[in-house]
């Protein structure tokens, strides 16, 4: 079973939890949502989604931010720090040099901690409250940590993270340690990180709230959902591609899930739905070798490298929900060099616009789709920025001018200015 765009919404089953089940991509087997704790499926171990018995239609979304959308969301209501309703920045000088008809930069740096994680833990730790879980954790490459620590803490919950010890910028470690999660730097990389904790979930020690869990992506489902509404507000139609970094690929699903649903609502023509389009580093690029070879699964790759240290990953486990979403949307996926990344990042940096390296992938990933002539110059098009600049503090400084030591008074001052 593959996803698709036209395929029927299915009949709640019996044990539905007011409109809401689990449903497996793979073999078809539905869940009640709420009543045990279960992250994949139970006969054939595929991956879960939330299912709704009533479907979205935009003039149903009122409110501002990523509950607006509780019509699709599993509850009315989250444990919230105000998260989403984030920029959707018009970038003209950008737009012109890359030459298409419209660029809009969705910055999901713009979120209470900075990153768009803080969509999928509003939803997530709800749910985790539902199911009075007392510990929470994930694996994470930082920005999830960073989430996972407020939104836990938020929730009063305890929270446990696991992150790739020395591959974490210094912002999202300082952000997890504050917010008071228990920090464990795992001698490995990121998806060493994930089959550990995945394994501490089972074993029941916390509620895993990795990408893996379904209710983390029905958060994330809302940046899909504003992007639309943006567009349409201000250009009566929605974009003809979106173009963002991809690590372990949720957004990637939880962009097409939201599609999907507005398809089958009738509330989007499926031939408007945008191209999915994904950007990887050259030295993680997993999901770009499968959509290049046309294969049906991705190959983990055991060794990653790159500056965009929040998508050095080499095992997205959501490939079996994103893969279709590339291909069903007619998109595509590109991998970038670190040097295309910083400049992307620099770019972004002259329109006054702070990113981290990661978020950059998706500017440097559309640039290279428009010189090599598979994005045209008609397009309209949202890039994805994923996380703010102070993030990464260390990438920012060494993207950008070093600092110039001055004498202590002002003639020294305008003696070195002059010079
Ligand atoms: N951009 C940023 C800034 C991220 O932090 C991540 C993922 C991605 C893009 C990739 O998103 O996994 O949905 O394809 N960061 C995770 C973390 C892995 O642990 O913070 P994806």
């Amino acid at each position: 079973m593959s996803l698709s765009l036209s395929g029927d919404q299915p009949e709640a089953p019996a044990d539905a939890d007011d409109g809401v089940w689990l449903e497996c991509i793979e073999c078809g087997e539905t869940f009640a949502p709420f009543d045990d704790v279960r992250y994949t499926c139970d006969e054939c171990d595929g991956l879960l989604e939330a299912r709704y018995e009533e479907l979205p239609t935009f003039d149903e979304f009122e409110g501002e931010g990523v509950w607006r959308y509780s019509a699709v969301l599993p509850f009315d209501e989250g444990v919230s720090i105000r998260e989403g309703a984030t920029p959707l920045y018009e970038v003209p000088g950008l737009e012109n040099d890359i030459g298409v008809e419209t660029l809009r930069i969705k910055h999901e740096g713009m979120n209470p901690t900075g990153s768009f994680k803080d969509r999928g833990m509003t939803v997530g730790v709800r749910v985790a409250k539902e199911l009075a879980v007392d510990r929470l954790a994930c694996a994470s490459t930082g920005n999830t940590s960073a989430a996972l620590a407020a939104y836990g803490s938020r929730g009063g919950m305890e929270t446990l993270v696991l992150l790739p010890a020395g591959k974490v910028a210094a912002g999202k470690v300082a952000q997890a340690s504050l917010h008071g999660a228990r920090i464990l730097e795992v001698d490995g990389n990121f998806d060493a990180c994930l089959d550990i904790v995945q394994d501490l979930a089972e074993g029941g020690e916390a509620y895993l709230l990795n990408s893996l869990n379904p209710f983390r992506l029905e958060g994330q489902k809302t940046i899909g959902l504003e992007i639309l509404e943006g567009f349409l507000a201000d250009y009566d139609t929605v974009p003809d591609r979106i173009v963002l970094p991809v690590g372990n690929a949720g957004n990637t699903s939880a962009l097409y899930k939201a599609f999907r649903e507005l398809v089958q609502a009738g509330e989007l023509a499926e031939s408007d739905v945008p191209k999915l389009t994904g950007v990887q580093a050259e030295g993680a690029a997993p999901m770009v070798e499968a959509i290049e070879n046309g294969a049906d699964e991705v190959r983990r790759w055991e060794d990653v490298e790159t500056r965009a240290t929040a998508i050095r990953i080499g095992n997205p486990v959501n490939a079996p929900k994103a893969l279709p979403g590339i291909r069903e949307t007619g998109g595509t996926a590109v991998a970038v060099s670190d040097a295309e990344i910083t400049d992307a990042q620099r770019d972004l940096a002259g329109e006054g616009i702070g990113v981290e390296p990661a978020s950059a992938a998706s500017v440097a990933g559309l640039r290279k789709l428009r010189r090599e002539g598979i994005v045209g110059d008609d397009e309209r098009v949202a890039c994805l920025t994923t996380g703010h600049l102070l993030k990464d503090p260390d990438a920012a400084a060494a993207a950008g001018a070093d600092p110039e030591p001055v004498p202590a008074d002002t003639d020294g001052v305008l003696e070195h200015l002059q010079n």
